[in-house]
């Protein structure tokens, strides 16, 4: 395909977009954006800084203050490389607050429709076919059981080396954060009428990423 398209991907917390997104776009040979990254690196920024996830005024000082950006796939706040900083369960923990204020979502929204104006793009998020590119060529919803992602999230800070975790307890915080970006005032996590379900329950990545990938090629 020699056109310029986008492909919009999303769903709830662990349910697997961003991995299928990335593999997506390295078989199409466009770029991947990761929003939610977006999301949690002015998280990490406000909690480091010791700025309360309720000072309103603090954060949207620190806001106009920040600088997000990608290179190579790297997620960059203020010029440093913060892709390890902004997984850590904390940030985890106080993002969907922080992305559910007004003027955080006007401006990382901003951000994400300028990065998708000239190139093809696959872009994953909460709101990514309703708000960012409502207009996108081709629109997905991932999902996944919440017993599916808790374990999932708990496998994969196990293989990072934490211990002190708990599989009923990160089930309870997917649980939490599922309910605040549903039901959040502005651009709330939903399914849009045009996007094509993915149950990644009981598929494997591959799957996944085979059928997107036929549907965007046409097979
Ligand atoms: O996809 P993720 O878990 O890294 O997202 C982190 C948080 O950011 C999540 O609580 C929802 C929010 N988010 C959002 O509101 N809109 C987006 N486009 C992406 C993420």
């Amino acid at each position: 395909m020699n056109e310029k398209y986008s492909i919009a991907i999303d769903g709830p917390a662990g349910a697997g977009k961003s991995t299928i997104a990335k593999e997506v776009a390295k078989r199409l040979c466009i770029e991947f954006v990761d929003t939610g990254a977006m999301y949690r690196a002015l998280t990490y920024k406000i909690l480091k800084l010791s700025i309360d996830p309720n000072d309103y005024l603090g954060i949207i000082e620190i806001l106009t203050n920040t600088k997000i950006d990608f290179r190579n796939q790297s997620i960059y706040l203020d010029n440093v490389n913060v892709d390890k900083e902004i997984r850590e369960n904390y940030v985890s923990q106080n993002v969907s607050y922080i992305a559910s204020i007004k003027e955080v979502r006007e401006k990382m929204v901003q951000l994400q429709q300028q990065m998708a104006k000239s190139k093809s793009i696959i872009m994953d998020g909460r709101d990514i076919g309703s708000v960012v590119l409502p207009n996108a060529d081709y629109k997905f919803f991932v999902t996944a059981s919440v017993k599916e992602r808790a374990l999932r999230r708990y496998n994969e800070l196990v293989n990072s080396g934490e211990t002190n975790i708990s599989l009923s307890k990160i089930e309870s915080d997917i649980i939490k954060r599922d309910n605040i970006d549903s039901n959040r005032e502005i651009a709330p996590l939903k399914k849009v009428e045009d996007a094509y379900c993915i149950d990644t329950t009981d598929k494997t990545i591959e799957e996944c990423v085979n059928m997107i990938v036929s549907i965007v090629l046409g097979r």
